[in-house]
């Protein structure tokens, strides 16, 4: 199913002259271009082809070659390259390669000697497309932190790490539109630049084309009928609104986006700028969104543990021990569900001494959520009607009249992971809602539109990506599972 990305590319005759030894007679000669990841298989042994990447180490030997390790991002492992010294640029080239350059190598893979590997390169030849300075190249040898890679984040994926957290990252992606395709959800792209908080916390980022020099006023406010969209705009905090207007039309539909909140949470767990994906389905009721939810995440598990396998034995051996189990329990093990009111309980039962207090109706603080998760259940819990005063407005209220129907996935070590209700889809419920909540239903009149033509009960949840790649991966901080984390004051690149 995952097919690797190989093509065939037409070696010029003067290159090839210099870098294959085999005999030629005046035309070209095709090589084949193959991935690391391809070279580094048992089944590439005996074949004559090319790869190109990034030189990660050069160890010279007194026998007079080199072995040269070449990454190219396909995977994980290096591919050994064996450079002898007997190839025309050795000592003009080879023999000070930098780690950092840029390489094309041809020559054939055979069983390796070595340790750690299965295959090897013995090179025909090594041409370098662009060297790296050994002494200016910020990524040499020795470790770096996290912090201090987070200055190159443009060099960063370089790393080992960066290279098995984008992969990750990236295969969790595949799987999520994987995952609904196969239950036939419709993907749909809702806009990232509306008038709508969905939120209702005023988190939102203005977007807008008044010169802030000289803002146009009328009776002493801003004009907003001046701006570019005649009103007030704001970067979407979440696709949700915009979703269930076609979810009560397709049934099944999930957004997967980039979302931007301007709340000032300077957290291992809050970005200003995030991923996040969010199925809405008609005719689902909490218990069915729990269900898909759970469903969901051991899918994403599962397919990474399926095709991220060098690159989890990393995470699980360098960046947290106990990762492979925690996850495999999490697979094999139905997700605990408790209520609020009975997590308030736990809670005020631990004995332990939290920083916020416990009591009910406060909304849940990371302290509490990670006692709830790791220490209680460890492992993941969903948590469902919460008092109505600490949610958003479009939450169903229940018949209690003082809890509604939303429930959030905790996660060991990463806390809120999902957030989810069933939506209200009375009419007059919902609009007595928002004006508790301070919202004016006027400006929601085409959400209020859902429930006045056809409505029906549904339900949706939105999962933070990176909070998921965080939790696979076991990286602490969210910063490192974003290409360019955008948090308060970080805006570089
Ligand atoms: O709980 P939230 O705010 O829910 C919503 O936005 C709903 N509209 C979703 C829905 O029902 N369709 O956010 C959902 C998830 C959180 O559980 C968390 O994983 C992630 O988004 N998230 C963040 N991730 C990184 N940085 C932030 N500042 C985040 N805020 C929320
Ligand atoms: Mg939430």
């Amino acid at each position: 199913m995952l097919r690797e990305n190989s093509h065939r590319v037409l070696v010029p005759v003067a290159s090839v002259l210099t870098a294959v030894t085999f005999p030629l007679f005046g035309f070209s000669l095709t090589m084949t271009w193959i991935s690391v990841k391809q070279a580094r298989q048992a089944d590439s042994i005996g074949k004559s082809v090319e790869v190109r990447g990034w030189v990660r180490t050069r160890r010279d030997s007194k026998g007079g070659f080199s072995f040269i390790e070449v990454n190219d991002g396909s995977c994980f492992g290096n591919l050994q390259i064996v450079a002898d010294g007997s190839l025309p640029n050795y000592q003009s080239e080879i023999s000070s390669l930098t780690v950092g350059s840029s390489v094309k190598v041809a020559g054939e893979i055979k069983e390796s000697q070595g340790k750690g590997q299965s295959t090897e390169m013995v090179a025909a030849s090594v041409q370098i497309t662009g060297l790296a300075s050994a002494t200016d190249y910020p990524l040499q040898k020795k470790q770096h932190t996290f912090e201090k890679l987070r200055e190159w984040a443009h060099l960063r994926p370089r790393t080992n790490t960066f290279g098995a957290v984008t992969r990750v990252r990236n295969q969790l992606s595949f799987a999520t539109h994987q995952f609904f395709q196969q239950d036939g959800f419709v993907y749909v792209h809702t806009p990232l630049i509306t008038a709508s908080d969905c939120e209702g916390a005023g988190q939102m980022f203005r977007v807008t084309t008044l010169p802030l020099d000289k803002l146009p006023m009328v009776n002493g406010k801003v004009d907003n009928t001046k701006d570019f969209f005649a009103k007030p705009s704001y970067l979407t905090v979440s696709g949700q609104l915009e979703g269930e207007a076609y979810a009560t039309a397709l049934g099944k539909i999930y957004t997967f986006g980039p979302t931007f909140r301007a709340e000032n949470s300077n957290t291992s767990r809050h970005l200003s700028e995030f991923w996040m994906i969010e199925p809405e389905m008609a005719f689902f009721e909490l218990a069915d969104n729990m269900t898909l939810a759970e469903r969901y995440l051991k899918f994403m598990i599962k397919s990474v543990f399926d095709y991220c396998h060098e690159d989890m034995e990393f995470f699980e051996q360098r960046i947290q021990p106990g990762l492979l189990q925690a996850l495999t329990l999490v697979l094999e093990k139905p997700f605990t569900h408790l209520s609020y009111t009975e997590a308030i309980d736990i809670l005020l039962a631990s004995g332990e001494k939290f920083e916020f207090p416990v009591a009910w109706g406060v909304d849940l603080q990371a302290e509490h959520e990670r006692y709830i998760t790791e220490k209680h259940v460890n492992g993941p819990v969903i948590l469902y009607n919460y008092p109505k005063e600490i949610k958003s407005f479009y939450m169903r209220i229940n018949d209690d009249g003082k809890t509604v129907a939303a429930m959030d996935v905790l996660v060991p070590g990463v806390g809120e992971i999902i957030g989810g209700s069933q939506r209200e889809e009375r009419l007059d419920v919902l609009t007595e809602r928002m004006i508790q909540s301070g919202l004016n239903p006027d400006d929601y009149w085409w959400y209020l539109d859902l429930r006045r033509f056809g409505t029906v009960p549904h339900a949706g949840f939105g999962l933070g990506l990176e909070r998921m790649v965080q939790y696979t991966t076991g990286m602490a901080n969210i910063r490192d599972v974003i290409p360019f984390p955008r948090t308060p004051g970080n805006c570089e690149f």
